[in-house]
């Protein structure tokens, strides 16, 4: 059965085949997360069929597996400090390459990743551009034990949070801890939020990603673009 593509998973797919033209045989590569990065993960097994010869640290399980699936040999950071390049999706894209990441609840990994690569290069559809962050809802990552004080500082910051629940359940990150998505609306100084949020008893990470970002890969209809950074 051939699965039908709108137009976001085209752009997905675009940007992230894209992606896998940065990589250079010997490479130590951060693989990110997210429906995006599942694109450069599959054209980085064809290279990999063909020839090239990389390692790879995923920053999920979720990774791991379509990781495996797909050849891509894997080591983590017991055997390497630095990555060459770390390739990631994001929720949402700032004029100024500020992030809001998470939507997938793997930003705790995701930093570790994208912090210790020389390069970052995030992959998006056009959906993700804003001008401004704030309308996907912060993810949160915090500590499952007094959540609900967790809660209650971050909603003092005028946020609306929300414990995540998948089918029901509680949704339990890959280092067994809770998500709240803060809807704050408009995040109009996103270093000073992250800086204030981080300072809470009870959190463990934030999903915005500030000053992190080397290039962003933007799929549209036919082409990728590379956003140009206003300064
Ligand atoms: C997961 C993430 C993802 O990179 C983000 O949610 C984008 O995902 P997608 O490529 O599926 O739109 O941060 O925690």
């Amino acid at each position: 059965m051939k699965t039908i593509m709108n137009s976001s998973d085209l752009q997905k797919k675009a940007a992230g085949e894209k992606a896998a033209e940065f990589v250079r045989s010997g490479m130590t590569i951060g693989l990110g997360s997210g429906s995006t990065v599942f694109w450069f993960l599959k054209r980085l097994g064809e290279l990999i069929n063909a020839g090239l010869t990389v390692r790879g640290v995923p920053s999920s399980l979720r990774t791991e597996g379509w990781a495996r699936e797909f050849n891509i040999p894997l080591t983590d950071f017991s055997k390497t400090q630095l990555l060459d390049l770390a390739i990631d999706g994001a929720d949402e894209v700032d004029p100024y390459f500020n992030l809001t990441k998470g939507g997938g609840g793997s930003l705790l990994r995701e930093k570790i990743v994208d912090a210790y690569a020389k390069k970052l290069i995030i992959i998006v559809d056009e959906s993700k551009l804003v001008n401004q962050l704030g309308k996907f809802p912060l993810p949160v990552e915090v500590v499952p034990f007094g959540w609900e004080l967790t809660s209650n500082r971050i909603a003092e910051l005028g946020a609306i949070p929300q414990l995540r629940v998948n089918d029901g359940e509680i949704f339990v990150s890959n280092n067994g801890n809770y998500i709240l998505d803060c809807q704050f609306e408009k995040i109009p100084n996103p270093k000073e939020l992250h800086n204030q949020l981080k300072q809470m008893t009870g959190v463990v990470e934030t999903g915005l990603f500030i000053d992190m970002t080397d290039l962003v890969l933007v799929g549209s209809t036919g082409k990728v673009d590379s956003l140009k950074k206003k300064e």
